[in-house]
């Protein structure tokens, strides 16, 4: 059965066409970091419009590279939140009106649900059920996945996303966006243990997060430098600050696992490629007898054919959507 899959939530303008439920023929994703990067963030009009011009073309190139036309296609799967309203409504429209005029069934699926069920993308998938943890620009969440539509979320940020700490820690310190990577680079350089910024663990067993509290430690300890004129010592900061990101989604992540007695966990989301996150959790993941599986950073961030595999399962169940539904900016899931 083949799906065509459009992702539009957030700066990517993804499509994707899968052989249901997890063969990938394309996978196409046009990024808009260019036209992000000097605003140090995501300018949610400017990405919009750039969703509107890329929209054809990356359907165009999905559709190619795999080898196949629209009349091929059995399906359309498009993300249908959450996200940047106006980003999503171009893909979620433009998925709407492509099968209303091939008549074809068009399926809404949750951005959250796809990064969920994205390591059956790759080799090695878990087995359920497993405990996810997706880190993102916009997410850190926690949930329990019983089946390929069946999850539960156990906690979730309180205030920043762990992938958004990243992007403002690296703004102040004036090294660019996105920030995840460019820390993750430098943070080897440097002595994690070098400054103490606090975790915040919130309540006993809680499997909240928050990092907005870390996010001013790091303002508060750059200001105090400035002040005193001490030169910054970059490496360490941001060794010391990935350092406080990671520990806390580890040992949140393993406490999620034990306490619902699953035997395997997986990651999703941008921040999911950070080095020192993975290489930490495989290292409790060994400790703790659980299994952990990482999908290739091409399906860690956002992708049109984690949407496909999720639509597959959604058009099984016979969850078709009505040409009249409409997106939504938070998800149900989260
Ligand atoms: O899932 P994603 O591609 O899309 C959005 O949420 O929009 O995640 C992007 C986020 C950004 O905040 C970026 O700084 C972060 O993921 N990120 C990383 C790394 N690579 C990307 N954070 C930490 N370490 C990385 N290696």
């Amino acid at each position: 059965m083949l799906i065509l899959a459009i992702e539009s939530s957030c700066d990517d303008t993804a499509a994707a066409v899968v052989n249901g439920p997890d063969q990938v023929q394309s996978n196409i994703i046009s990024s808009q970091f260019d036209v992000h990067a000097r605003f140090g963030g995501i300018v949610p009009e400017l990405a919009s419009r750039a969703h509107i011009e890329a929209i054809r073309p990356v359907v165009d190139q999905a559709l190619l590279e795999a080898g196949v036309t629209l009349d091929d296609i059995d399906c359309i799967a498009a993300t249908r939140g959450p996200g940047l309203v106006g980003s999503l409504l171009i893909g979620f429209t433009f998925a709407k009106a492509l099968a209303l005029v091939k008549n074809i069934p068009c399926v809404g699926v949750d951005h959250m649900a796809g990064h969920l069920l994205s390591p059956f993308l790759d080799e090695n998938p878990p087995a359920f059920p497993y405990t996810a943890l997706i880190v993102s620009g916009g997410n850190s969440s926690l949930f329990a996945v019983k089946d390929q539509t069946s999850f539960r979320l156990l906690g979730r940020t309180r205030d920043d996303a762990a992938g958004e700490a990243f992007d403002k820690v690296a703004k102040l310190l004036g090294l660019g966006y996105p920030g995840g990577p460019v820390i993750n680079s430098l943070a080897p350089k440097g002595d994690a243990e070098a400054i103490a910024f606090p975790r915040a663990w919130l309540d006993k067993n809680s499997l909240d997060f928050s990092f907005s509290g870390l996010k001013t430690s790091v303002v508060n300890y750059v200001n105090r430098c400035r002040q005193k004129n001490t030169p910054l010592a970059v490496e360490d900061i941001c060794a010391s600050f990935q350092e406080a990101v990671v520990e806390v989604l580890v040992e949140k992540t393993i406490l999620a696992c034990k306490g619902n007695d699953h035997k395997a966990i997986a990651l999703g989301g941008g921040v999911a490629s950070n080095s020192r996150l993975r290489e930490l959790m495989l290292k409790r993941c060994e400790q703790e007898g659980f299994s952990l599986h990482i999908p290739a950073p091409i399906y860690c961030t956002d992708n049109a054919a984690m949407i496909g595999l999720a639509g597959y399962y959604l058009f099984k169940q016979g969850t078709i959507l009505n040409p009249d539904d409409d997106a939504y900016s938070r998800s149900p899931l989260n």
